[in-house]
């Protein structure tokens, strides 16, 4: 099966114009033909789920903020551009080559659920999609496309778990990227917090955030948060239909997913496949396969789930085809390994990445990412016992307990992943079988020059107080709220 361009043109677009000529703008042109519950129910049927990691349905998440709309105050959308999945960049690259589609999709957004801000969550380090996106919007806007709704480029923090939809909204409100204890439609921008405290600088941690209640009261209004290759997918499906977007893909994951493919392959690279793609076509389009001479050995789809041994590679790349062999489709970024890479290593370098960036809020997922991430080290180097063994097994049980987010989870899953499959590897190691090795680098993309994946290799001296410098503080993010800048809140 070769690449497709559904969402991800083969050229960059350049103008408004060029959009247009492309047969951009049918979308919301279709919309501003029906009634909300039309254009809803058009999405429902499109059987559309989120790109942002979930696969929520995404018709289905836009009913409920509908009918969760508040009296008082407007509802919210936001774009999810924090794009800090390790081994991710498609969303990037979605907004450097068709930042319009984006755009047109939010609008299309803005009118479903009743909204008249759209505000694109992205990160003040992506300085060409900030660029791009701000752009793009005085075009629109020049153009008369978004009258009546504020569009706003918000630029936040690196952090990844600025990139989870509550820590994203409590950023939007000028506090730290911690994960709400919220359910998925909880009350958005500006909400109403329990504590003065919770507020600003404050002592508080995230603000406690209540469920929307339908008809909305004196409360703030549920807010809709959606990813931007979500958002991209929107304008074709309502101006072609829903029947034409189950054309392709599956029947529970209809349309196309923008991959990206990184690590040991011939080449690192983004490309749009249908839904359903075996893996391993999906690897070899992208990737070119494997280097000359190697062969692949497993597969992480990013740092979210399980990881994939070789024997499963002919899976569908689809939610229920990967579901279906206990990992998941991620946001579609895969790392892969081959005979040479040490997965006692790449388990070190994983667990590490979480561990750093957990907040601290929930004590397992800290105190025992932290643990896990230390232990996995000293199997890496060779330094472990096998004791520390039986205790890596019991942190893996024990990280995720009264996680407020799913970032504990996900270390769960991904270690207990590879202690499953690859605990030969890891015991090499502790018998002195296997020489000593660095933890691998697993961290965000910061870019793709070429065929070359370029990571962040800032992320190396990232302390677990997510400070930079030489020496960690001992303390947890979340425990250090007052010495923390706030991130500058919008304006009202
Ligand atoms: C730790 C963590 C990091 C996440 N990072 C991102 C991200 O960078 N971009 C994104 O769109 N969703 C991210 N998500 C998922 C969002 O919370 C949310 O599900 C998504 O934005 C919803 O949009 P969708 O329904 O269109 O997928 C993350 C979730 C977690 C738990
Ligand atoms: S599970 Fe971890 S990352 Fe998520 S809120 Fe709790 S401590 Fe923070």
């Amino acid at each position: 099966m070769p690449l497709v361009h559904r969402v991800l043109p083969p050229q960059s677009i350049e103008s408004l114009e060029e959009y247009v000529t492309r047969r951009g703008g049918r979308g919301i042109e279709a919309a501003e033909e029906v009634d909300a519950d039309a254009l809803i129910a058009t999405l429902e049927a499109s059987g559309l789920r989120g790109r942002g990691g979930a696969g929520f349905p995404t018709g289905r998440k836009w009913r409920t903020v509908r009918e969760n709309a508040s009296d008082v105050l407007a509802t919210t959308v936001v774009v999810n551009g924090a794009e800090g999945e390790p081994g991710t960049f498609k969303d990037r690259t979605i907004m450097r080559l068709d930042p319009y589609a984006v755009i047109e999709g939010a609008l299309i957004a803005a009118r479903a659920v009743g909204a008249r801000e759209i505000i694109f969550g992205l990160k003040k380090a992506f300085v060409p999609e900030v660029s791009r996106m701000r752009a793009a919007i005085v075009e629109m806007q020049r153009a008369g496309w978004s009258e009546g709704v504020e569009l706003t480029v918000y630029e936040g923090p690196d952090e990844y778990l600025y990139g989870e939809e509550t820590a994203l909204l409590e950023t939007l409100d000028g506090r730290y990227p911690f994960p709400r204890i919220a359910p998925p439609f909880r009350r958005g921008i500006t909400e109403v917090v329990e504590h003065a405290d919770d507020v600003g600088t404050g002592s508080g941690l995230s603000a406690h955030v209540e469920m929307a209640v339908p008809g909305g009261d004196t409360g703030a209004p549920p807010t809709l948060v959606d990813n931007v290759e979500t958002m991209a997918n929107i304008p074709r499906i309502i101006s072609r239909g829903a029947d034409w977007f189950r054309t392709e893909g599956t029947q529970e994951s209809p349309g196309t997913i923008v991959c990206t493919i990184t690590g040991s392959t011939r080449r690192a690279g983004v490309g749009e496949v249908l839904m359903g793609t075996p893996l391993r076509e999906v690897i070899e389009m992208i990737g070119g396969g494997p280097r000359k001479g190697r062969r692949i050995k497993a597969v992480l789809p990013g740092v979210s789930t399980a990881i994939i041994p070789e024997h499963l590679l002919d899976t569908p790349a689809s939610y229920e085809g990967l579901a279906g062999i206990g990992s998941g489709l991620g946001s579609g970024g895969f790392l892969v390994f081959d005979d040479t890479d040490d997965l006692a290593a790449v388990a070190a370098g994983a667990s590490r990445f979480l561990a750093i960036e957990s907040c601290g809020q929930c004590t397992p997922c800290k105190r025992d990412g932290l643990s896990l991430a230390d232990l996995l080290a000293r199997v890496s180097r060779s330094e472990a016992t096998e004791r520390d063994l039986g205790e890596i097994g019991d942190l893996v049980r024990t990280v995720s307990e009264g996680a407020r987010c799913s970032l504990g989870l996900q270390h769960e899953a991904l270690v207990g992943s590879i202690l499953t499959a690859f605990g030969d590897e890891l015991e090499a190691h502790v018998r002195g079988a296997a020489p000593s090795v660095e933890p691998t680098l697993i961290t965000e993309l910061v870019g793709l020059e070429g065929d070359e994946a370029v990571w962040n290799e800032r992320h190396r001296n990232k302390q677990p107080d997510w400070t930079y410098g030489s020496e960690d503080s001992g303390k947890w993010p979340a425990e250090r709220l007052d010495e923390h800048r706030a991130p500058k809140p919008l304006e009202d």
